[in-house]
């Protein structure tokens, strides 16, 4: 699987949107990473469908919806509608995790389901067959530029060899950086999302060069 990488949009600046989008689109982003959260499930709170649909209009990348909201059904239909192309709901949520992935590939758009630090990879294993990805956070979620759980590796390496040959991304979410990106990638991630890293610098086509080239060398190990 090739490594892609997923800018988070919740590090950029909110009053210009639409020219850091262009901007990271310019760098070589391959997703767009859109991370909705509803003040409830975690300590923060963004934006909902609206905005996704207007950011949707200038996007020109795969849309990457992180729904960290205490109830993201109702939510699905509508991202669907704003063209997103996957979405992951935090199996921390899901009262019904089977129906809600069903309802997310049947509206058209890959499934995924994101795992806290402290959430166990057991509770994923009747779904492996239902989902197109796994979003292991390496922070909790909710803030931008926290520091990464170094236990995540450990993690990922563990759900890769779960995984087994089956075609299932592996994104990771929170304190990916050139220092962690290598390691991330050696581990078994083939998306790596990062907000701080890539918005956090003027040149966002440097940043984003280094992220991947630390990638790669972890890749190559
Ligand atoms: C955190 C979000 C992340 C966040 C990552 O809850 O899900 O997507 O933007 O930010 P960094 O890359 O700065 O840790
Ligand atoms: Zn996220």
């Amino acid at each position: 699987m090739t490594l892609r990488i997923s800018p988070s949009l919740l590090s950029a600046d909110f009053s210009r949107l639409a020219d850091e989008i262009a901007e990271v689109e310019a760098a070589g982003a391959d997703l767009l990473h859109l991370d909705l959260m509803d003040g409830h499930f975690v300590p923060n709170l963004t934006f909902g469908p609206p905005v996704v649909t207007a950011l949707a209009r200038v996007a020109t990348v795969p849309l990457d919806a992180h729904l960290m909201v205490t109830d993201p059904d109702p939510l699905i239909p509508e991202l669907a509608a704003a063209g997103v192309q996957r979405t992951a709901v935090h199996v921390e949520t899901c009262r019904h995790l089977h129906r809600t992935l069903t309802s997310i590939r049947k509206s058209g758009m890959e499934a995924g389901v994101a795992v806290n630090p402290a959430t166990s990879l057991a509770l994923l294993d009747e779904v492996f067959s239902d989902i197109d990805f796994v979003m292991v956070m390496s922070v909790n979620p909710g803030f931008g530029g926290q520091t990464f759980i170094e236990s995540s590796l450990a993690k990922i390496r563990r759900l890769r060899r779960l995984l087994g040959d089956r075609n299932v991304d592996i994104s990771v979410d929170g304190g990916v950086d050139s220092q962690t990106a290598g390691p991330l990638a050696a581990a078994g991630a083939t998306t790596l999302i990062a907000g701080s890293a890539i918005f956090g610098f003027p040149d966002r086509a440097r940043a984003l060069a280094s992220l991947r080239e630390a990638a790669q060398r972890g890749n190559d190990l």
